[in-house]
């Protein structure tokens, strides 16, 4: 292992009814309160309701900002720091999934920036300091409601990038797999990916005894590949539901990730195509990552090998490595395609059109990745194997 700290100072408050909690954790951060959510999931299953009939047994001053979009814009990010500067907003409250916890993010540094929001997702300005926020998960997918990472896009130059603080963790989050009762199959099907995608992220590096990490790492994707399938045909399942709630924040709040540095380039060449065709991140997600473990194969085989027999359950007996690595990719894809996750770029109508585009995009910042680096050629490579 190498040497780690781990911080995450986010109270993570888990079950039915949890949110209740609201009563007595927003009031602690001040009166001005902006909530921000989505494009009106949480108006058609009744949560908005709920939340505002808690916040208003308290004293509170509520605004709103409504309508924050899957892939959240920077556009939005702007009106939310409009709204925090101009009514003295003391506190954040997000509901909704990773798009409106990240734009969330994102205003709460921005509010407390004299410059544009864009410095910080550019890292151009760091951070120090930013309103506190919370969150109500409504959707298992991106572990942003327990680590300080946000995505922003800037829709106008066509760049999606992550950026993250110390200063933008949640103060709490409230998980009730109810709230995850409403969230349609295919939405369902890309947390699925996306979470399974960030294990595999930080599953491949070369850091040397690690076997605490790596049971960790394969135990939460088994978890979620015994859980998936099941709950895709049952999609009101509150056990099933609770079971992929809690690996999506198992997934990505750091509790993986100790001792060792994650890959995480499927990610960055993924955030490059829906910057460009604003396409469901995990879809973008579930086409890329096999294409990017056969591009890697022979940086080394045996991480394959023990995924491909440790978590697919692959028979070694009389086969080389190369063929097992290969064996537990084929499962992977054949694992996603059977819960209903895209496998081809064209499944979006995307051709080879912008390949070069969406490379020097992910390219921005030069090559990139840990596991091994990757260069223009490489990422053309796996673009293209993905069409
Ligand atoms: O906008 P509403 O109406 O709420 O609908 C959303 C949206 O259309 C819907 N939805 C969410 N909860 C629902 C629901 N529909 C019915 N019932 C519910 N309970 O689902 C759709 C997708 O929501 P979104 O928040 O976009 O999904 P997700 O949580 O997957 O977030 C995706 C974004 O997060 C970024 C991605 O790049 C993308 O922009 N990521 C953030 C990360 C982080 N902060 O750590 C890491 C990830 O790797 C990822 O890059
Ligand atoms: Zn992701």
């Amino acid at each position: 292992m190498e040497n780690f700290t781990y911080y995450n100072p986010t109270k993570l408050i888990f079950g039915k009814g949890q949110v209740e909690q609201l009563e007595a954790e927003v009031p602690k951060y001040g009166r001005n309160v902006l909530l921000v959510y989505g494009g009106g999931s949480i108006k058609r299953n009744g949560l908005y309701d709920q939340v505002v009939e808690i916040l208003n047994k308290s004293n509170l001053q509520l605004f709103e900002l409504a309508g924050v979009e899957p892939n959240p814009r920077l556009s939005t990010v702007h009106r939310g720091v409009e709204i925090c500067k101009e009514e003295n907003i003391d506190f954040i409250l997000a509901v909704g999934g990773g798009s409106v916890i990240d734009c969330t993010k994102a205003i709460a540094a921005g509010a407390k920036y004299e410059g544009d929001a864009w410095d910080i997702v550019t890292k151009k300005h760091i951070p120090t300091e930013a309103l506190p926020f919370g969150t109500v998960l409504t959707i298992a997918a991106t572990g942003s409601e327990m680590n300080s990472g946000s995505v922003i896009t800037n829709w106008e130059t066509k760049e999606k990038y992550g950026w993250g603080s110390p200063l933008t963790f949640p103060k709490f989050s409230i998980l009730d797999p109810i709230n995850t009762f409403s969230v349609p199959k295919d939405h369902t099907v890309y947390g699925i990916v996306d979470m399974m995608s960030h294990i595999f992220e930080q599953y491949f590096h070369h850091t040397k005894n690690t076997p605490l990490q790596d049971r960790f790492c394969e135990s939460t994707l088994k978890t979620v590949i015994e859980a998936a399938p099941r709950l895709i045909e049952d999609l009101e399942n509150y056990e099933l539901r609770e079971t992929i709630l809690y690996s999506g924040t198992i997934a990505l709040n750091g509790q993986l990730q100790m001792g060792y540095r994650g890959d995480w380039a499927s990610h960055n060449i993924e955030h490059a195509v829906s910057a460009v065709y604003d396409i469901p991140h995990a879809g973008g997600l579930a086409i890329l990552f096999p294409n990017w473990m056969k591009h890697n194969l022979d940086v080394n085989v045996s991480r394959f090998v023990q995924l491909a027999v440790n978590v697919f359950g692959v028979d070694q007996t009389g086969k080389d490595d190369r063929t097992v690595a290969l064996e537990g990719i084929d499962r992977l894809r054949e694992f996603w395609s059977s819960i209903g996750a895209p496998s081809r770029l064209k499944d979006y109508n995307i051709n080879d059109e912008n390949i070069d585009l969406m490379a020097d995009k992910a390219m921005v910042n030069g090559e990139f990745g840990n596991f091994t680096k990757l260069n223009k050629e490489d990422v053309v490579a796996i673009l293209t194997a993905s069409l």
